[in-house]
């Protein structure tokens, strides 16, 4: 009896271990790899390591990431680069941000232009900047993307470490025939829709403002999902391209 439960929990075990999410299904990257990748902490976060949102180096003073991150003071914010495990503060370099600039197109109903640009108080230099996608035929079905955070892992992963996942875009078409994604203001101009449509791989809260990377550059920044990892259920993305004329503006 008690054999046949052990079994049983084995099976649970590795039904679910299986059933990997990263970012939720991902796996680990480094900041070797990824050194734009930032963690957008706060001291208002609920874990002690600060962990809050993503963020991408685009220059050596400058981050991009999601405007919905920026609902707190923004002397509670601090970027950390270079700390893949973020519960270890023996590596990485920290900055205080000195300037928040959202996009004007932004706003909490349809969620579209989902941009921040953050001004760091002590650049980074040195470290390699992600440049902008400019142009917008890039986001296309069947190319396929990366995207990096220390968002949850819904178990199948170490905690708040850096993880990557391989999110294919499924096109426009594929958010816009999900009526609550058009009902959340999912939009073709302005967004990208990417991941798996039978789900266990996608982004997850944490990584929001974080990089969706494509040859180099970046071609999106993480903003919303229905759960993560859900079947039917893909991650979306604001897209760069619209937004890259406003965005470089505020990168002089
Ligand atoms: N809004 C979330 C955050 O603040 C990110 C959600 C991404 N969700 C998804 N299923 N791709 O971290």
């Amino acid at each position: 009896m008690l054999k046949r439960a052990a079994v049983l929990v084995g099976i649970l075990l590795a039904v679910t271990a299986g059933a990997k999410p990263v970012v939720v299904g991902g796996t680990l990257a480094s900041v070797t790899e990824a050194p734009w990748a930032i963690a957008l902490n706060n001291t208002q976060s609920a874990a002690s390591s600060g962990r809050y949102c993503g963020a991408v180096l685009v220059e050596p003073d400058k981050l991009v990431t999601a405007a919905h991150c920026m609902d707190e003071d923004v002397s509670t914010y601090y970027a950390v680069q270079g700390r893949a495990d973020l519960g270890d503060d023996s590596v990485g370099r920290v900055s205080a941000i000195s300037k928040v600039w959202i996009h004007p197109g932004y706003n909490t109903k349809d969620n579209r232009y989902d941009f921040a640009v953050l001004t760091l108080s002590k650049p980074f230099t040195g470290v390699p900047v992600l440049p902008l996608e400019t142009r917008a035929r890039a986001d296309r079905a069947g190319v396929v993307p990366t995207v990096y955070g220390w968002g949850d892992t819904q178990g199948t992963g170490p905690d708040e470490t850096l993880q990557k996942a391989a999110v294919p875009d499924l096109g426009d078409k594929t958010c816009l025939a999900n009526q609550s994604y058009v009902a959340n203001g999912y939009a073709a101009v302005t967004n990208v829709c990417a991941g798996y449509l039978k789900g266990a791989i996608d982004a997850c809260q944490g990584d929001s403002g974080g990089p969706l990377v494509l040859n180099g550059r970046l071609l999106g920044v993480v903003s919303w999902g229905e759960g993560c990892a859900q079947p039917g259920e893909p991650g979306v993305y604001a897209q760069i391209a619209p937004a890259a004329k406003a965005l470089q503006a505020q990168l002089r």
